[in-house]
C-alpha cells in the first residue's frame, strides 16, 4: 500500500543505546512509506509542505513491544496470586484456559483483551493463545482488526496436563498445528503472524518437539516458550529430560533454540553460564517479566548480566503471572526488582536504569520484529503519543523527567494516539 510522507511534531524521546535517551524538544518525526525518514529539529526545505500533525506539548515515543503475554489469562489477572508457578498453573491457569474450547466464551474474553491491548502503549506483541484452534483464530482476527502487529501461537501440550487441557498425542497436536497454520494462511492477515508455541518442556513430549521441529523446518516460523522460570520447574525438566545438560538444552536438542528461526524465551530467571552462552550463540531473545517473577515468587532474573553479555533482552507483561498489560508497569517493576536483587542477592549487578528498561521495552524487544522500537532512519514508523497532563506537577519538567514519571505513573490514560508502520491505529 502506498503511504504518504508526513510528520508528527512534538517532544520526541527514544533510545538508540541502552545507556541514554535521545531527546528532541519540539522536533519533527518524519514518516516515509511506513518507515522513519529521520528526526529533525528544523524541517528541511524539501519536506516543507508535507502534512504535519502537531502533537503540541505531548511526548512522542516509539511503539512498545510486549515480548510475552498470555491472552486467555487476561480474565484472571490479579486473582489467586499466592502460589508458585506449578501449583498456580494447575489451580488457576489450566481450568481457565480450558474454557476457550467454547468459541463463544473465547470471543467474549478475547474482545476485552484486544480492546485493552489496543488502548495501551504496546504496538507489537508475542502472544500465547490456548491449545484450541478456533479460539486462537478468533484471537488473531481481533488483533488484526485492532491494527496491532503481533505473533500469536496456538499452544502445544501433550503431557503432564489435565485431561481437559491435554492434546491426545504428539501426532494430534502437530496435526492440529498444521490445520491452524493452513487456516491462518487462508486468512491473509496483514500484521498478525503465527508463532510456534510449545508451552514449556514439562507440557511437551520429545516426540511432539520433534514434530514441531519438522513443521519449523518446512515453514521457518519463529518460536516462543518458557525457560528457567522456577526452581521446581527446572528440577522437573531435569527429571523429564535426564540427558539434557541444562534446561535450554532440552529445547536445543530438538533444534528449537534459535539459530535460523527467531526464538523468544520468557523469564530466564535461573539461566546459568552455559545456558546464557548458548542463548547468545543462537540469538535467543530473553523476555524479562519482572511482575510475574514477583507474583509467582519465581525470583529476579540477572538482567544486567544478560545485557552486558550482549544477549537480546526485551520486556514481557506475562499476564496473568503479571497483573497488567501496561508495559510502563513492567519497566518500573524491572527497575525495582533489580534494586532488591542488588541489595539482597548480588551487589555485583547494579540496578537497572530508566534508560535501560525503556530500551528493553522499545528497541530491545522490538528487534524480535525487525527494525522496530526506535526512531533511527529506516525503522518501522511505530509511534505512541503520550499526553501526560494528568500527571500534574507544580514546576516545568524536562522531557526526560516527564518520561521517567510516565514509566512509574503512566497507563493507557496517557496514550493519546498510536501508529504502526505509519498507520494511525488509535
Ligand atoms: N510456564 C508454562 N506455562 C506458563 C504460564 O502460563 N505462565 C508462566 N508464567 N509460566 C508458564
Ligand atoms: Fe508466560
Amino acid at each position: 500500500m502506498e503511504q504518504k510522507t508526513f510528520a508528527l511534531k512534538g517532544n520526541i524521546i527514544y533510545t538508540k543505546e541502552r545507556t541514554r535517551f535521545e531527546v528532541m524538544e519540539q522536533g519533527w518525526l518524519v514518516c516515509e512509506e511506513g518507515r522513519v525518514r529521520d528526526v529533525y529539529s528544523v524541517l528541511p526545505e524539501e519536506l516543507k509542505g508535507i502534512p504535519v500533525e502537531d502533537m503540541e506539548d505531548r511526548l512522542i515515543i516509539p511503539g512498545l513491544t510486549d515480548l510475552h503475554i498470555h491472552a486467555p489469562q487476561y480474565t484472571f489477572r490479579s486473582l489467586g496470586m499466592d502460589m508458585e508457578l506449578l501449583e498456580w498453573l494447575e489451580t488457576n491457569t489450566f481450568p481457565e484456559e480450558s474454557k476457550y474450547k467454547d468459541a463463544e466464551y473465547a470471543k467474549k474474553a478475547y474482545e476485552m483483551f484486544a480492546e485493552q491491548l489496543k488502548k495501551s502503549a504496546t504496538v507489537r506483541a508475542c502472544i500465547f493463545g490456548t491449545i484450541h484452534n478456533e479460539a486462537t483464530l478468533i484471537l488473531m482476527d481481533l488483533l488484526e482488526e485492532a491494527g496491532l502487529h503481533t505473533m500469536v501461537g496456538k499452544v502445544n501440550m501433550d503431557r503432564n496436563s489435565p485431561d481437559y487441557l491435554c492434546e491426545p498425542s504428539a501426532e494430534a497436536s502437530a496435526q492440529a498445528t498444521r490445520e491452524w497454520l493452513k487456516a491462518v494462511a487462508d486468512r491473509k492477515y496483514k500484521h498478525t503472524r503465527p508463532i510456534l508455541t510449545p508451552r514449556f518442556t514439562p507440557s511437551c513430549t520429545d516426540e511432539l518437539m520433534e514434530l514441531l521441529k519438522e513443521i519449523q523446518t518446512e515453514t521457518h516460523l519463529p518460536m516462543q516458550s518458557h525457560l528457567s522460570e522456577n526452581p521446581g520447574e527446572i528440577a522437573w525438566v531435569k527429571e523429564l529430560c535426564p540427558w539434557s545438560e541444562f534446561y535450554g538444552d532440552a529445547y536445543d536438542k530438538f533444534g528449537l533454540f534459535g539459530g535460523d528461526c527467531p526464538t523468544v524465551m520468557a523469564h530466564c530467571v535461573y539461566s546459568g553460564k552455559e545456558e546464557m552462552a548458548l542463548m547468545k550463540e543462537k540469538g535467543v531473545f530473553v523476555a524479562h517479566c519482572p511482575e510475574s517473577n514477583t507474583n509467582l515468587s519465581s525470583g529476579v532474573a540477572p538482567v544486567r548480566r544478560y545485557l552486558e553479555e550482549g544477549l537480546h533482552v526485551g520486556l514481557g507483561s506475562d499476564v496473568a503471572g503479571g497483573s497488567t498489560e501496561n508495559l510502563f508497569t513492567a519497566m518500573s517493576q524491572a527497575i525495582q526488582a533489580s534494586k532488591l536483587r542488588w541489595r539482597l542477592q548480588d551487589d555485583s549487578l547494579k540496578p537497572l536504569t530508566a534508560e535501560e528498561v525503556f530500551y528493553m521495552a522499545s528497541k530491545g524487544g522490538g528487534a524480535f520484529f525487525g527494525k522496530t522500537g526506535s526512531f533511527e532512519p529506516g525503522y518501522e514508523f511505530d509511534a505512541v503519543i503520550i499526553d501526560d497532563s494528568r500527571l500534574i506537577h507544580p514546576q516545568p519538567l524536562t522531557v526526560k523527567q516527564r518520561l521517567e514519571r510516565v514509566i512509574y505513573l503512566g497507563d493507557e490514560r496517557e496514550v493519546y494516539g498510536k501508529y504502526a508502520c505509519g498507520e494511525k491505529i488509535l
